[in-house]
């Protein structure tokens, strides 16, 4: 694997020029993706700003131009009218030597409109000349044009109480309280993840610390909690959030999640008293730093995407200079105790060709390139292999066992294996098994198990031959569509 220096990685990009070369070499991956969003050139990370203004909705991606790599990073800017076709607006907020608060990075943050502007809060990831890392919270306003002015200092910088890792704020706005809040994410000295509650009357003045958040229960839950959001949806208080550095139960030895907890938020006594255990919000392996629109006008529901990779993780276009992409928008809704997943209906759109509908025989099926696969199934053991070769052998593995209850995705069959240690298998208990929807792009395969009852996010990275589907259950219906393209490749920087 390629060592970056320091320089290499926090090189500022003076000219879209020097990148150009990168972005033809990058284009030609077979790998690229079809319908979900990814970079230009270099690494994507978090979504960031997800909101909806102007009747379109913007979102915007940590992005390192470089190649595979962490290095310094830019908010670049995608917009869509229907959060399936997007578009490259290109780099909006840029590390900024000279306004110096940003100076190593324009880490994770949230978006929030007011008339005809949007204000995005971000972390400025300063460091100083002896390296050493000071946060700020840092805005910025965009209006119609897409131009971003800085404020000329942050809302706030770091808190003393707690160590340098503060960040990715989230604005959420309390109509009810007229107030807005800031959640943050943070470490306590004692390297204890947790989040810090800033609070004001007004989006851009008079920013003032209101405390930790209390949240029973919770007080010793990995080390850090990255990108934490507040969510009211359907009446429930779901706070979500990736603890970092925390085994758990059938993740192998992936140390960071993505989750959630369900319970009431107190605003009053900043304390989340939690309803029930932490749920992890994607069962399958690539999935992180997850992010909720704002703005949106339903109640009952909230449009989610996140990261499809891990941090400290590396996947095999890493040897082409180019890494990440999105998930595919998903709607979240609750039922009982738990969130729901669904693909959102407007993906549709993107079906062209509906290739067969079978009462299915057990044969092989070639896979198109892109494809959306339903299968209805009668509840009873099945296993079905996907991207497998033309004799069924291989592949990812979907099987469920109707005895224990149990659904179980491997990837440990595909030839292109990556992150091993993160573990090859994940499993989930179901109440039984029914439906099974499949997203497939050239290098990402999105399950949602029983109209969104657990989704299995994974990058892939099939080899030419691993291109068929094969299906062994005693009774189902599938049907397949290839998908349209919804991506441009546009090099707008
Ligand atoms: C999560 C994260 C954030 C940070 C950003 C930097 O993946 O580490 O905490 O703001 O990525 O790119």
């Amino acid at each position: 694997m390629r060592e970056w220096t320091r320089e290499e990685r926090y090189r500022v990009l003076k000219d879209p020029h020097e990148i150009w070369d990168l972005y033809l070499k990058t284009k030609e991956s077979k790998y690229r993706q079809i319908f979900h969003n990814q970079p230009v050139t270099g690494l994507l990370n978090d979504p960031n700003g997800f909101v909806r203004f102007d009747n379109k909705w913007h979102l915007f991606y940590q992005w390192c131009p470089w190649g595979a790599v962490h290095g310094l990073k830019y908010w670049y800017h995608i917009v869509s009218k229907d959060l399936i076709y997007w578009d490259n607006l290109g780099v909006c907020l840029l590390p900024d030597e000279a306004y110096g608060y940003d100076n190593k990075g324009a880490y994770s943050g949230s978006a929030y409109p007011i008339d005809d502007k949007m204000y995005l809060y971000y972390t400025g990831n300063n460091r100083d000349e002896n390296y050493v890392r000071h946060p700020y919270t840092c805005l910025a306003r965009l209006g119609k044009d897409g131009w971003p002015e800085k404020y000329p200092l942050p809302i706030f910088g770091e808190h003393p109480d707690y160590t340098e890792h503060q960040r990715d704020p989230k604005i959420i706005a309390m109509p009810e309280h007229d107030c807005y809040y800031i959640v943050l994410g943070a470490q306590t000295k004692e390297k204890k993840g947790c989040i810090l509650i800033y609070k004001s009357e007004d989006l851009l003045h008079g920013w003032t610390f209101a405390g930790q958040l209390n949240v029973p229960g919770f007080e010793d839950f990995g080390t850090m909690w990255e990108c934490p959001s507040i969510e009211h949806i359907g009446g429930h208080d779901i706070l979500m959030f990736c603890p970092q550095n925390l085994k758990l139960p059938g993740r192998g030895e992936s140390m960071h999640h993505n989750g959630y907890i369900m319970g009431q938020m107190d605003w009053e006594s900043l304390t989340f008293h939690p309803s029930g255990e932490f749920h992890v919000l994607d069962f399958g392996f690539d999935s992180y730093a997850a992010a909720c629109a704002n703005n949106i006008e339903e109640k009952d529901k909230a449009i989610l995407i996140a990261w499809m990779g891990l941090p400290e993780a590396t996947y095999p276009t890493d040897e082409e200079d180019w890494s990440g992409c999105l998930t595919l928008p998903r709607e979240l809704t609750v039922r009982g105790r738990r969130l729901i997943q669904r693909p959102l209906p407007e993906l549709k759109k993107l079906r062209d060709e509906q290739v067969d509908i079978i009462k299915y025989d057990a044969g092989c099926i070639a896979l198109p390139g892109a494809v959306e696969i339903e299968i209805l199934l009668g509840g009873k053991d099945c296993r079905l292999s996907l991207l497998a070769n033309e004799a069924g052998e291989g592949g990812m593995v979907i099987s469920y066992n109707d005895t224990t209850k149990e659904i179980c995705v491997d990837r440990s069959g595909m030839k292109r294996r990556f992150n091993e240690n993160q573990g090859e298998a994940r499993t989930r208990k179901l109440d039984g098994l029914s439906r099974l929807k499949i997203y497939i792009d050239s290098s990402s395969v999105e399950i949602f198990v029983n109209d969104g009852d657990a989704v299995f996010t994974s990058r892939v990275f099939p080899t030419e031959e691993e291109r068929y589907m094969k299906l062994e259950a005693p009774e189902a219906f599938v049907s397949l569509w290839t998908l349209k393209p919804a991506v441009k490749e546009h090099f707008v920087i």
